[in-house]
């Protein structure tokens, strides 16, 4: 079954919309927050915990994967699922992100982008034949467009040479693609902050008929003001039938603004990341668990959330583990990050039911200590 995408309910005071989106691996409920699992594993977790933390969909990553343990091997394996233990929805990022962030000495040309790998320095070479092929092996159920992330600032005249190059790249990658009724291959906007820009590039990708479109090139360091303005723009070039996937993104500000502008998936290594250098989210602003401040705190991590953590475990024994770096202090709070994180867009989906989401964004921002 090819990703079949269904609009439940759209909100009466917003962009924002519930959906259904249906994989061979199971139903999503949109919006919904992708935990990242850039090398087939959710960090520190087990495919078990994520699960029961409230996650329906993982992302991976295919410039990682192919470098280490190579796409034949996890083939060999069964497919990605079966490799790593993880039987729901999984969606691949391309490598056209990560070739740039991470691969030294790039040269990027229309055939692709000769890079340099990050483990050993040897050279490679990535067409985006080359990116769906690997994804064909990896088995996921959505699978990205080879693009480039346009850097910002980026000139108009290098955005938009880019973001041509970007378009005639996704249209090889649905020549390549075969097995449509297995993986879903999403198309990828970009066009940087240039409006006329991002106005093209919807028109040439939304003109591929994918069943899904992501936005690319966000969240890049631009103003935060500037991404709204751009992503509003965006969204609103693309079709209402179709999954809107805003890549990268994963604060909680960027996620409530996101799915007001008509978002309906979003990704990022936001919770896990800051969560294994001692970061915590919670109901009231994030605090740094490691502080002085806490040596003697022995309540939960966020006196509002009932995840594993929070029953178990206080502020001053997580603290004590950072500070004697014991990697269960990183296991708690990757746990309870993720934990707040999909339960803030569970109640997101809640609050758009009730059509009180714009209420509930700013009683959480209010607490939150967002200004
Ligand atoms: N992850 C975050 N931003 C991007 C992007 O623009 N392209 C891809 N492929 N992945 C991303
Ligand atoms: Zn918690």
């Amino acid at each position: 079954m090819a990703a079949k995408f269904e609009v439940i309910k759209e909100s009466q005071e917003c962009k924002a919309r519930l959906g259904k989106l249906y994989t061979p691996h199971g139903i999503v409920e949109t919006p919904v927050f992708m935990p990242v699992g850039t090398q087939a594993t959710v960090k520190a977790m087990t495919p078990e915990e994520v699960k029961t933390l409230g996650a329906q969909i993982i992302l991976a990553n295919t410039y990682h994967l192919y470098l280490r343990p190579g796409h034949e091997l996890i083939r060999e394996a069964g497919g990605i699922h079966k490799f790593m233990n993880w039987n729901g929805p999984i969606l691949t990022d391309s490598g056209g992100f990560q070739v740039f962030s991470l691969g030294d000495l790039r040269k990027i040309t229309e055939e692709g982008v000769e890079f340099r790998s990050y483990i050993d320095g040897s050279k490679h070479f990535l067409r985006p034949e080359d990116s769906i092929e690997i994804q064909n092996c990896l088995g996921s159920d959505i699978i990205m467009a080879f693009d480039e992330c346009t850097p910002y600032p980026s000139t108009w005249e290098y955005t938009k040479e880019s973001m041509e190059r970007t378009g005639r790249w996704a249209e090889r990658c649905k020549e390549y693609h075969e097995d449509w009724d297995k993986q879903s291959l999403f198309g990828i906007v970009q066009g940087g902050m240039y409006k006329d820009l991002r106005e093209k590039s919807a028109e040439q990708i939304t003109s591929l008929n994918l069943p899904g479109y992501a936005i690319g090139g966000l969240s890049v360091g631009e103003p935060k003001e500037l991404m709204y303005d751009i992503l509003e723009f965006t969204t609103l070039l693309l079709p209402e039938n179709k999954p809107r996937y805003l890549m990268g993104v994963g604060s909680p500000d960027y996620l409530f603004e996101s799915v007001i502008r008509g978002v309906d998936m979003a990704d990022c290594v936001l919770p896990t990341r800051i969560g294994r250098n001692g970061t915590v989210l919670t109901s009231r602003g994030k605090i740094i668990i490691k502080n002085g401040i806490y040596k003697r705190d022995f309540g939960k991590l966020d006196e509002e959330c009932d995840c594993y953590t929070c029953t178990h475990y206080s502020r001053a024994y997580i603290r004590h583990l950072f500070n004697v770096h014991e990697i269960l202090g990183a296991r708690l709070t990757t746990i309870h990050n993720l934990y707040f994180l999909l339960k803030l867009m569970e109640n997101i989906r809640e609050a758009i039911k009730q059509d009180r989401l714009l209420e509930y964004r700013d009683e959480f921002y209010k607490k939150f200590g967002y200004v």
